[in-house]
């Protein structure tokens, strides 16, 4: 299982629209894909499909001493969801206490999943620090940092990155995090200002660029990712951009052995 945390300073960058049209990019290459959506707002099954009276998840389950089995929604586009689920104000305040006090929480679910060491679980959680934000860090092998291409967004940089290197540095299987901007205006100045103080500062770790397309929030409307309502869409061919990048990055286990395989063996 390689599990890449979805995550951002701030709300409203596009960390559910990202996590959800990467998933569906990720499973249109032939991975399997697991969403978790992490977050109590659970708008990630908007994304997915999921009727809206439906209100089971990870949270309601978790309080309930049920398994995660039977919560697992299959997406039209092959990405399988673990939705958060709803929860009353009193419920939610449980849970998180919960959560501080089992901090391998999340690691010890996703372990009864049963994925196989390629198959990919990405995650969604609420923006800035917090105990969701801390569960997802502390299984992640990479993590996506959203921001927009504004001046708020770059100074939060240094913030995230420090608070991503405490929870996950120290991992040997921490492999890094990246940067994508998202909702990109290149006809605006400071916007391309922005993007070249980012690329002079951080190049290298940044995976990509979304361009500002209203072709994602209309495929939200329909219910659909950004693949199905408009495949030809900038935004479609971005997220398609980001997906081959990541799959560059991310060293597929079985390509790995057979590769390790083949020159043991000669
Ligand atoms: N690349 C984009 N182009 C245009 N609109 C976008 C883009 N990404 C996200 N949005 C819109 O921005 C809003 C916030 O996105 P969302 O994914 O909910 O952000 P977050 O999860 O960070 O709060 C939504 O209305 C969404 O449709
Ligand atoms: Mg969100």
């Amino acid at each position: 299982m390689i599990v890449l945390t979805v995550a951002s300073p701030k709300g409203g960058v596009g960390k559910t629209s990202v996590t959800a049209n990467l998933a569906a990019a990720l499973a249109a290459r032939g991975r399997r894909v697991v969403a978790v959506d992490l977050d109590p707002q659970n708008a990630l099954r908007l994304h997915m499909g999921v009727p809206p009276t439906e209100i089971s998840g990870t949270s309601r389950s978790t309080l309930a001493g049920e398994p995660w089995g039977r919560l697992m929604f299959q997406a039209p586009h092959g990405v399988r969801l673990l939705p958060f689920g709803e929860l009353n104000d009193q419920d939610m305040q449980r849970f998180e206490v919960y959560l501080e006090e089992h901090p391998e929480w999340l690691a010890e679910h996703l372990r009864t999943l049963g994925l196989a060491a390629d198959d990919i679980v990405l995650i969604d959680t609420p923006p800035g620090h917090s105990p969701y934000l801390r569960q997802a860090l502390a299984v992640a092998h990479r993590v996506l940092i959203v921001l927009l291409a504004d001046a708020a967004s770059y100074a939060t940089i240094p913030q995230i990155s420090r608070l991503v290197d405490t929870h996950c540095a120290q991992r040997r299987e921490f492999q890094g995090s990246h940067l994508l901007v998202n909702q990109v205006d290149t006809a605006r100045h400071l916007a391309r200002d922005v993007l070249n103080a980012m690329r002079a500062a951080y190049g290298p770790r940044i995976l990509g660029t979304i361009h500002s397309d209203q072709a994602v929030s209309e495929a939200l409307a329909y219910d659909q990712t950004v693949f199905d309502y408009a495949p030809h869409s900038v935004a479609a061919l971005d997220f398609n951009h980001c997906a081959d990048k990541l799959l560059n990055l991310l060293a597929p286990p079985s390509l790995l052995r057979s590769f390790l395989g083949q020159t043991s063996g000669a």
